[in-house]
């Protein structure tokens, strides 16, 4: 587990049990997932229930396959979660993006908030209240650092209407990663396949043409 290797071990090692710590990490939702859009509302029921009464805060965001969790509370507390968290088979490959001991919380009010991070499914007006989220999307977490992390979650924390979206919306946003999954490492197979047909479509429509003697 990510939780257990060296670099990770230094840092919580010098943070006291009784201490508030942030904890920011990325995963990817996985496949059996993708087809089950209701997990988002159990996971920020559970959440939400086991966090106030644990005294931890933070935010659960989801775009394009990807989650990025932060997670505030004191170690002692936080470090089971995550670890409970981590084991979860719901998600995969499961990274660390930054650990480090607080003064005060970010999300003091935010028990748990679910934040969609997917655009095209958003009312007209989330769009307008998250412009400053533009330049996070497409959501792909697995390619920020550090600084890039903290400038995130610095202007999710300013948005004061989640960009919540349908059940609906979930379940076309599923099919729309399924899609994604599936046709995205055969493209070049499709395109030639198609390109193929295409000529086939012409032969046909002109061996059609030849008079017959
Ligand atoms: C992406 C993701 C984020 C989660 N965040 C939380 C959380 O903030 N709080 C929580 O109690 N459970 C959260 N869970 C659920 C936990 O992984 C786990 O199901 C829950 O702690 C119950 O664990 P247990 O069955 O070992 O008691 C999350 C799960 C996933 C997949």
């Amino acid at each position: 587990m990510p939780l257990y290797d060296n670099n990770t071990v230094n840092i919580l090692n010098k943070i006291k049990d009784e201490d508030l710590i942030r904890f920011v990490y990325y995963s990817k939702l996985t496949l059996k997932s993708r087809f089950k859009p209701s997990i988002f509302h159990s996971l920020e029921r559970d959440a939400r229930k086991f966090n106030k009464s644990n005294g931890i805060t933070g935010t659960l965001c989801y775009g394009s396959g990807f989650f990025l969790q932060c997670l505030e509370g004191k170690k002692k507390l936080l470090l089971p979660l995550v670890q409970a968290i981590f084991d979860d088979t719901r998600h995969e490959n499961t990274q660390i993006m930054l650990i480090k001991p607080i003064q005060v919380r970010n999300f003091d009010n935010w028990g748990m908030r679910l934040m969609f991070l997917e655009r095209w499914l958003w009312s007209p007006e989330t769009k307008k209240q998250a412009d400053t989220l533009s330049k996070f999307l497409p959501f792909r977490p697995y390619k920020w650092n550090t600084n890039e992390t903290e400038e995130f979650l610095q202007a999710i924390q300013k948005i004061e209407t989640p960009p919540h979206i349908k059940q609906s919306g979930i379940t076309l946003n599923a099919l729309g990663n399924m899609t994604r999954h599936i046709v995205g490492p055969h493209q070049a197979f499709i395109l030639v396949q198609g390109v193929l047909s295409v000529f086939v479509i012409i032969a046909i429509v002109l061996l059609m043409q030849v008079p017959y003697y």
